[in-house]
C-alpha cells in the first residue's frame, strides 16, 4: 500500500523523526475533516497537518484516534494562533488544542506567524518571544515532541534566536515552484532548522500552469506530482493537501527523479 516517500524521514536537530510528506489540512470543514484524514491514513500517511485556527482539530484527533494505528505512528503538528501573542495565551491555546485533538501530546507544535494575520509585517518581537518561552515549556514537558515556527522571515527567527534556550526545529513557510523563498530557506537551514513547504501546490494553482505540462509529462507524472517532488529534492518537506482520495493518492506516488537540468529551470521560475 504505502509508497516508501510516506515512511522515509528527515530527522529534526533534536533527533526528532519526521515523515518526508505531510497532509494538509487547511480548508477542511470539521465535518469533513475525520473522513479526510482516515483516508490520508489508509493511503498511508502518517504525518498530519492542522492548527486551532483551521476549526478541524476535532475531525483530525478523531480520525487518529480511530485509526487502529499506534499513536508514536502517526506525526501530528498543530499551531499557536497567530494573534496570540502572551505566555499565557500560548499555554491556553495548546491546552485547547490537544483537548480538541483528543490527544496528550503532539509532535510538532508552531507559532503560526510572525504577526496577527490582519497586522501581516507588523513587528511583534516582544510577543514573538513571550510565545516562544511558552512554546519552550511546552517542549520540555514532552507535550510537544519538537517546537517551531511557521511563517517566519529572517529577522523574525533572529529575534527568536536571541535568548531562546531552545531553537526552533522547523520553519513552516510558503514554498511552491515560482515561490521558493531562497533567503529564509537558506538561512533557516544554516541554523539548524528543517523547511516545511506549505501550499506545495499554490492551493492548486500550480495544476493550471500551462508551462509545466511539458516537464511533468518528461516523468511521466502529474503537475501535482512534479510539485511535491520538487520540494523534496531541494530538501524541503512538502505538506500537499488533498480532499479526493485520489489526489491524495497520486500525490504519494513520487517515483521518479527530476533531473538537474529541470531542477535549474523550476528553480529560476518566478511566479511575480
Ligand atoms: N502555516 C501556514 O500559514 C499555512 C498556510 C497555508 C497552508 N498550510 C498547510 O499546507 C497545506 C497545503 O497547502 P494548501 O492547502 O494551500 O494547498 P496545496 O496542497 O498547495 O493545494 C491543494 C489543492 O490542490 C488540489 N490537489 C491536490 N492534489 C491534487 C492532485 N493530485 N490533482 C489535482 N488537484 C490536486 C486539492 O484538491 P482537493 O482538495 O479537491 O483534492 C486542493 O484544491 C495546508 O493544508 C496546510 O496544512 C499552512
Amino acid at each position: 500500500m504505502a509508497s516508501s516517500i510516506l515512511t522515509e524521514t528527515y530527522t529534526l536537530a533534536n533527533g526528532v523523526k519526521i515523515p518526508k510528506v505531510g497532509f494538509g489540512t487547511w480548508q477542511i470543514p470539521q465535518a469533513q475533516a475525520e473522513e479526510s484524514v482516515t483516508n490520508a491514513l489508509e493511503l498511508g500517511y502518517r504525518h498530519i497537518d492542522t492548527a486551532l485556527v483551521y476549526r478541524n482539530e476535532r475531525g483530525v484527533g478523531a480520525a487518529i484516534n480511530n485509526s487502529g494505528i499506534p499513536r508514536d505512528q502517526i506525526f501530528v503538528t498543530t499551531k499557536l494562533p497567530a494573534e496570540t501573542k502572551t505566555y499565557a495565551g500560548a499555554k491556553r491555546d495548546f491546552e485547547t488544542s490537544l483537548q480538541n485533538l483528543g490527544l496528550d501530546y503532539v509532535d510538532l507544535y508552531l507559532i503560526h506567524a510572525p504577526w496577527p494575520w490582519a497586522k501581516r509585517g507588523g513587528n511583534y518581537d516582544e510577543g514573538n518571544k513571550e510565545a516562544w518561552k511558552a512554546m519552550e515549556e511546552i517542549y520540555q514537558s514532552g507535550r510537544a515532541k519538537a517546537i517551531g515556527i511557521s511563517n517566519f522571515g529572517v529577522p523574525e527567527m533572529k529575534n527568536i534566536f536571541e535568548g531562546a534556550t531552545v531553537k526552533p526545529m522547523v520553519d513552516q513557510i510558503r514554498y511552491h515552484v515560482g515561490y521558493t523563498e531562497d533567503a529564509i530557506t537558506k538561512f533557516a537551514q544554516d541554523n539548524g532548522l528543517l523547511v516545511e513547504a506549505y501550499s506545495p501546490l499554490a492551493t492548486g494553482r500550480l495544476l493550471q500552469d500551462k508551462d509545466l505540462t511539458d516537464i511533468a509529462a518528461h516523468y511521466n507524472a502529474s503537475i501535482a506530482q512534479l510539485g511535491i517532488k520538487f520540494c523534496l529534492q531541494n530538501g524541503l518537506l512538502p505538506l500537499p493537501k488533498a480532499t479526493h482520495r485520489e489526489h491524495a493518492k497520486s500525490n504519494t506516488q513520487l517515483d521518479f527523479t527530476i533531473s538537474d537540468t529541470d531542477m535549474a529551470k523550476l528553480n529560476s521560475l518566478n511566479e511575480e
